[in-house]
């Protein structure tokens, strides 16, 4: 048993028990917690712990996690998880069980679990979107997950973690002993009460499995301790060496297309880096100047924080300050990822990095699509190290699309004339300039068949009238062809890029004459929405908040139907109040 101050413990009595048990690996008793009398044989296996070597990690948590004769440390030798899930379990210890570090050592046991006890690339992509903060919706593995791991945090909070077996069971149990009401909401059935939940549809026996057991399962299969990716990337790991020239493709949400340089300098470590960014709109306009600092957790998580001036003082221009989440490539010669603000932030920039190495690359084109049958169409192509000579043969946008002349060119960027057959294949190319290739970068379209607002659905929250912030919302419009196949929605469809728009906000229907459009905030004609203020208000029925769930209109300045009538899209937005606690998991330099 380990020495551990029991006084220590401020969680309730069965935390105490839990908890301290826990701590003791491979006890029998743990398989054994009351709620899961009969464990399947293959749960009984003992895994092999991942070991810990350094030194700092065992000396602050072997006190109470104690190492084996293989060097594992008890509970931490079987979980990996990224540097995010790995600051929570640590600022955990601190609050809750009394282990006492100084900034400095969080960070640099952070460090260090990322990349021994850390997630392999692939694995950390699949959750990018919580590092990242975007608001996307999540996907579940099933209704049963949904109901009873995503009911108070996303979903992505347990994918982010690979354990053993016995230390998913040991979660499912953490859970019970800090929020003991999970066990009546929704970790098991309630008897007499029919199913649980939105995740039971079968009938129920006895024989089933409560939806914890159900979840732990599921978990236990999916998110082993040990995987072929993560084993892969160990062997290949290498410390980052980023110093140098990078190029930047931005897409700033609402604003559009930014492109530009970033300057990365060693810091004060291996892993550290500082940052000197300058993206200019394609469209012309003022350039954006930040510089920061990166850490790089594990060789290839990315997070950094960067300052500069801002480019306005509306909610939506681009601030002083933003905050980095990134995945550099496996080789290092290029990154992607987002950069935020924003009280829930709810702005951003969608992010690639290209290192410039000295051959000619493109990085962006200032055109999203080419009209089909139309002459003399300007096209900017961005990029670096382009070539001395370029003559209108050496760039190529495919068949049908030719280029008559070149209007002028620079290392970075070429401005091309083309001409589009009427009779040219739809669909997106790629375009080349001598041996640089663009992927992806324009589309051939005939017409615009649908359009779509996104994101489709998003949460504003209200603020500004008590101690709480506004949560905006940037909306934006994407067009689309249908594709051969004539039809929308489906796997042939292809985006043409943004279209002018009217943007409205409608009522959605769900409780008669709250007229919530009234009340819940005003749209621009830019797509961001600001929400009203929070706390009651006297002009509406029954005092209520401003809260309330309508639709964003768009409506196409251009593009018809096939009846004639204008093009229109919507999402469905949720305005509620603001969120009271925020879960901090932020990593920063
Ligand atoms: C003062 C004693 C103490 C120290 C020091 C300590 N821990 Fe813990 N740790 C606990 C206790 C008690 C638990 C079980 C309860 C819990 O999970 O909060 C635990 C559980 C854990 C778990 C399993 C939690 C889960 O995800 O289910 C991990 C991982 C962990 N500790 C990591 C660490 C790391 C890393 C350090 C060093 C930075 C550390 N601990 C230092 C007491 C300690
Ligand atoms: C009652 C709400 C609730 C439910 C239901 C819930 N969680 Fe949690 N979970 C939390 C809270 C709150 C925390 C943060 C605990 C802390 O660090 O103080 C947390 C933390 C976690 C963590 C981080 C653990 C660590 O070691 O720091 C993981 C992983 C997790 N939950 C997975 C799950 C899974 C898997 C399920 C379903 C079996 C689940 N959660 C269901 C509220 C919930």
């Amino acid at each position: 048993m380990p020495q551990h101050p029991l006084s220590v413990f401020r969680g309730t009595s069965i935390g105490v028990v839990v908890a301290v048990l826990a701590l003791v690996p491979q006890v029998p008793l743990l398989g054994q917690a009351p709620s899961r009398p009969n464990p399947p044989a293959s749960e009984e296996k003992p895994v092999d712990g991942i070991p810990v070597s350094d030194p700092l990690v065992i000396s602050k948590c072997g006190t109470c996690h104690k190492q084996d004769s293989k060097g594992n440390l008890t509970r931490i030798s079987w979980e990996r998880t990224t540097p995010e899930g790995w600051q929570e379990v640590i600022k955990r210890m601190v609050r809750l069980n009394g282990l006492s570090v100084t900034p400095d050592e969080a960070r640099a046991i952070v460090k260090s679990l990322s990349a021994s006890h850390g997630l392999a690339p692939e694995e950390a992509k699949a959750v990018a979107y919580m590092s990242e903060h975007r608001s996307d919706d999540e996907t579940y593995p099933n209704d049963n997950i949904r109901a009873t791991c995503a009911a108070c945090h996303p979903f992505g909070r347990a994918a982010s973690f690979r354990r053993s077996p016995e230390e998913w069971k040991l979660l499912a149990d953490l859970h019970v002993a800090l929020y003991p009401v999970v066990e009546l909401t929704v970790f098991r059935r309630r008897p007499g009460r029919g199913p649980q939940g939105q995740g039971a549809t079968a009938p129920e026996t006895p024989q089933t499995p409560q939806p914890v057991d159900q979840a732990i399962e599921f978990l236990t299969k999916t998110y082993p301790l040990m995987t072929p990716e993560w084993a892969s990337w160990r062997a290949r790991e290498r410390a980052p060496k980023l110093a140098g020239k990078w190029l930047v493709s931005a897409h700033v949400v609402g604003k559009g297309l930014y492109s530009g340089e970033l300057t990365i300098d060693p810091g004060s470590s291996a892993d550290e880096f500082n940052t000197r960014i300058r993206i200019t709109p394609i469209a012309g306009g003022q350039a954006i100047e930040h510089s920061g600092k990166v850490v790089v957790f594990g060789g290839y998580a990315w997070r950094g924080r960067s300052t500069g001036q801002a480019s306005g003082s509306s909610p939506d221009d681009l601030p002083a300050e933003w905050r980095e989440s990134m995945f550099l490539a496996p080789d290092q010669s290029s990154a992607e990822g987002r950069w935020f603000w924003g009280s829930y932030d709810e702005f951003g920039i969608d992010v690639k990095l290209w290192r410039a190495t000295g051959a000619a690359t493109l990085v962006t084109i200032d055109r999203p699509s080419l009209k089909a049958g139309t002459q003399a169409q300007r096209v900017r192509i961005l990029g670096d190290s382009l070539p001395a000579q370029i003559a209108a043969s050496d760039i190529d946008f495919g068949s049908g699309v030719t280029v008559r002349r070149i209007i002028s060119h620079t290392a970075q960027e070429v401005v091309a004339e083309v001409d589009v057959a009427a009779n040219a294949i739809l669909g997106r190319r790629d375009v080349a300039v001598g041996r640089a290739v663009l992927p992806n970068a324009t589309a051939v379209y005939d017409k615009v068949d649908y359009i779509k607002v996104l994101p489709r659905t998003s949460i504003a929250r209200l603020g500004g009238g008590s101690a709480h912030p506004k949560g905006y919302e940037q909306f934006e419009v994407m067009a689309y062809s249908h594709g051969p196949d004539g039809k929308d929605n489906t796997a042939d469809d292809f985006e043409i890029g943004p279209v002018a728009v009217d943007w409205s906000v409608e009522e959605f229907h769900e409780m008669f004459g709250d007229n919530d459009k009234e009340f819940v905030g005003s749209l621009s004609q830019t797509g961001l929405f600001t929400p009203a203020l929070d706390g009651p208000n006297p002009q509406r029925q029954q005092m209520r908040n401003n809260y309330g769930t309508v639709w964003v209109v768009a409506t196409s300045k251009s593009d018809k139907d096939k009846d004639g009538k204008p093009l229109t899209a919507k999402s469905y937005l949720v305005v509620s109040p603001p969120l009271f606690i925020i879960w901090d998991r932020e990593i920063t330099p």
